[in-house]
């Protein structure tokens, strides 16, 4: 071939390339602008909830986890034989499943009519928590990881060769949107590698903390969502201990300071999470762990939700319990449709970005059953951004600044809820 010809042959190429949109090695596709999440997701019950999701129109999809119920769970019984509940129990009230009872429950999540529209429409990608890893509360001790990693990744169509099965580990980034728009979207595995509770050591493992090291500090993002399955920020169970214990980054303080001091020395901007798991809505920020606030939106769960575990006449005492129960994190956003600017019905996140808005402007927040918001705020993109937010929010949020943890409230503080029940039982 001639210079010229092989000039022309070389330009054709490159435009093809680029066409296919791998030049430069960045991400293309359009803009994203509607992203939906959402965690715990009982296959056995209907799911209704699907419908909002589609009449939302994402583009996206996030699994935050408890994608199925993939574990056996006993009665809850506090006498008898087989007890499950109290000190007193003797035997486990959750208990693996078999690979076959996994893939038919996998099986049948997937053939949900509502789902399997909305993966028509919107791309989708996600994360485990405890019950699909395959059980309640599990950490890496768990055996049927492996064979539960296969499972999951086969319900989210990964492909065959996809690296994501060659891992310890199903964590994961995806990076989307043209060259001044683009997300990145990190998904973290907080079971996989994760020590016991109470042991305070880590969640994410060596392997994984390398490797999101490099996601943070790698090339910028303009939007960069971080997905937990657990919560981040708050940490609920410092004021409902010893009555019950939630899981989250706060029980495990160390590595969730070393996540903190990564962001912050990754000098990344446009950072949030997102996580699940409690089977409540909830918005929090924490404004002491980064240069910027760090806000984490919590959704749970899109059939499993707090308020549902009680008959309705008593729905009313769950909220009071969740209006009650102290919290130093949690963001009182202007659209709240109750009082403690929690959520207990079923419900999904949402995450609407204005590119054209300038400032870029996102609204972040929970939604019911019908695509109404129950919590929401706004932030500009330029809030995230090192120096900036704090002295923004303090001046016109209205809210102060949130950075008194909640081990750190007076006891009487504290332990309210728990000294409300046991008035109301001693009162009856
Ligand atoms: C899932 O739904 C089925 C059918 O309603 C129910 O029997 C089962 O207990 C539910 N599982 C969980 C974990 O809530
Ligand atoms: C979260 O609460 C638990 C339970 O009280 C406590 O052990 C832990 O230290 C708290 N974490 C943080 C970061 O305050
Ligand atoms: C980030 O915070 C550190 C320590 O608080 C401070 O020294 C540094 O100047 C801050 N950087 C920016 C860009 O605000």
């Amino acid at each position: 071939m001639d210079a010229t010809i092989r000039f022309w042959v070389a330009l054709q190429l490159l435009f093809v390339v680029c066409i296919l949109g791998i030049c430069g090695g960045a991400s293309e596709g359009p803009p994203i602008t509607r992203i939906a999440f959402g965690s715990c997701a009982n296959q056995s019950a209907p799911q209704p909830i699907w419908n909002a999701i589609i009449d939302f129109d994402p583009q996206l999809f996030i699994w935050l986890g408890d994608n199925i119920y993939g574990d056996n769970r006993r009665p809850f019984k506090i006498f008898g034989k087989d007890r499950t509940i109290g000190p007193w129990k003797n035997v486990p009230r959750f208990v693996p499943a078999s690979e076959q009872e996994m893939r038919s429950r996998y099986l049948m999540a997937k053939s949900n009519p509502g789902y399997s529209r909305l993966r028509e429409r919107a791309q989708v990608i996600g994360t485990w928590d405890d019950h699909d890893y395959g059980l309640n509360d599990a950490g890496k001790e768990f055996s049927g990881k492996y064979t539960n990693q296969r499972l999951m990744l086969d319900f989210l169509d990964e492909a065959p060769d996809s690296p994501r099965r060659k891992q310890a580990g199903v964590y994961a980034s995806y990076l989307f949107g043209p060259k001044g728009k683009q997300i990145k979207v990190i998904l973290l595995d907080t079971r996989f590698h994760r020590d016991s509770l109470f042991s305070d050591g880590s969640i994410l493992g060596d392997s994984q903390w390398t490797w999101l090291e490099g996601e943070l500090k790698g090339p910028a993002s303009e939007i960069t969502i971080i997905v937990s399955s657990i919560q981040v920020i708050s940490n609920h169970s410092a004021v409902t201990a010893p009555l019950f214990y939630m899981e989250s980054w706060g029980r495990f303080p160390k590595e969730r300071e070393r996540l903190y001091k990564l962001i912050k020395s990754s000098k990344r901007d446009g950072i949030f999470f997102i996580s699940g798991d409690v089977h409540f809505g909830e918005i929090a920020r924490y404004d002491c762990g980064n240069n910027y606030s760090l806000y984490d939106i919590t959704s749970s769960g899109l059939t499993q939700a707090v308020e549902k575990a009680v008959p309705t006449p008593f729905n009313f005492l769950v909220r009071l319990a969740a209006w009650l129960t102290p919290t130093t994190m949690r963001v009182y956003g202007h659209e709240c449709r109750q009082k403690s600017c929690t959520y207990g019905q079923p419900n999904f996140g949402a995450i609407e970005i204005d590119w054209d808005a300038s400032p870029v402007t996102l609204k972040v927040g929970v939604r019911d059953m019908n695509g109404k918001p129950v919590t929401s705020i706004n932030i500009l993109l330029t809030e995230l951004q090192a120096g900036k937010t704090q002295k923004s929010r303090a001046k016109n949020g209205g809210y102060g600044q949130h950075c008194t943890l909640e081990v750190d409230l007076p006891w009487m503080v504290r332990h309210r809820l728990i000294f409300l029940i046991y008035l109301g039982f001693s009162g009856m």
